[in-house]
């Protein structure tokens, strides 16, 4: 069947697989709940499960992405990190044995009013530590946790935060959240998690009970200071197309949209059939690196809807040359960084048309 684009995303299960056994070495004897919520980060949600059925539960964002999944037939224990909304959200959650997260006290009277469920759910109370996202503020915990325990809906009860800050390690931000959960921790003496990617790699403490990973298992580094590569992670999503055309333009010369870029020189460019609507991002700058041959080839001017320019000097490339927009041969974190942004948006993005190919 012909391709609709010429850009593709391709997933490698072998990166997936892999990232996920660094995973399991960092974590020890910590149980693993993979992240995979936004359709595994844009990777497709069923090849993340399938690569990483290792794992000892599976975290979604919402109640409909993690019904989806067991629907699909993945019995792995399932947690939903943004909670139920309303009654009939909970009761399907009981009846698939879904893990859900309680994180204000809107969802406990919910609970409260649930009538008796067939299964128990099982909850994760989660605790605003300091990073003010979701969570309950500390000084309501006890009592929220006292009334989790008296609802006849609720099972297993167990604990969760969320880091703010756990790409800097050494943000005194860190020591601050994970002293406050320790003392709920104690306190109430349940199994407990707060790690994500970062803080599994670089906050050994934060590991508790069970580690939540996300963005490692994709091969991107969690951490501002250190590569993929230093922490031996691999990228699973491999983002390619082709050149399209060859350009010889004259000192002077502009390109693209708005005119933003001229030639200082006479100079080799090329077209890429790549653009924004192949979730590459249209404010990457110019100078942002696309791999050509085993060269980095400057980005020039406006990225297009379908197509963006680059610097050909000096490389021997011709039309129909395979170019990498970010994969193996050049890290999603090198072009997020030239872009402004993070890998997880360039990630989710380009996978959100995702069309499912493997290497
Ligand atoms: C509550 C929660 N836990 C864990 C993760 C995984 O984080 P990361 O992808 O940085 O490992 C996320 C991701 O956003 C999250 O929201």
């Amino acid at each position: 069947m012909m391709r609709t684009r010429t850009a593709q995303i391709c997933i490698d299960h072998e990166a997936l697989r892999h990232n996920f056994q660094r995973v399991k070495s960092l974590a020890g004897d910590s149980k693993i709940i993979a992240v995979i919520k936004a359709n595994a980060y844009g990777h497709g949600v069923q090849a993340a499960a399938d690569a990483f059925s290792q794992a000892d539960a599976f975290a979604l964002a919402t109640a409909g992405e993690a019904i989806a999944l067991r629907q699909s037939g993945v019995t792995k224990p399932l947690v939903v990190l943004q909670g139920c909304f309303d009654i009939e959200e909970l009761k399907i959650l009981s009846e698939l044995s879904i893990q859900t997260v309680v994180h204000q006290p809107h969802q406990i009277a919910l609970l409260e009013q649930c009538p008796e469920l067939k299964l128990k759910l099982e909850v994760w109370l989660k605790i605003d530590t300091g990073m003010h996202r979701l969570g309950m503020p500390l000084a309501m915990v006890e009592v929220a946790y006292q009334r989790l325990r008296a609802c006849t809906s609720v099972g297993h009860i167990r604990l969760m935060s969320h880091l703010a800050n756990a790409d800097e390690p050494d943000h005194a931000k860190n020591r601050e959240q994970l002293s406050a959960l320790g003392r709920m921790h104690e306190k109430l003496n349940l199994e407990t998690s707060m790690a994500n990617s970062a803080a599994l790699v670089a906050l050994p403490e934060s590991r508790l009970q069970w580690v939540r990973p996300g963005i490692m298992l994709y091969g991107s580094s969690p951490l501002l200071a250190k590569t993929a590569a230093d922490l031996d992670l691999k990228a699973a999503m491999n983002f390619d197309s082709k050149l399209i055309a060859v350009q010889q333009l004259q000192q002077g010369d502009e390109i693209g949209y708005g005119s933003t870029w001229q030639c200082r020189q006479a100079m080799r460019t090329g077209i890429v059939a790549a653009g924004y609507a192949d979730g590459y991002p249209r404010h990457a700058p110019s100078g942002t690196p696309v791999w050509i041959n085993n060269t980095l080839c400057p980005l020039l001017g406006r990225v297009s809807m379908d197509s963006l320019c680059v610097d050909l000097r000096g490389v021997a490339a011709e039309v129909g040359d395979r170019v990498v927009l970010w994969g193996k041969e050049l890290s999603v974190d090198v072009v997020a960084e030239h872009a402004g942004t993070i890998s997880y948006e360039l990630l989710c993005h380009a996978g959100s048309g995702f069309v499912s190919s493997t290497l």
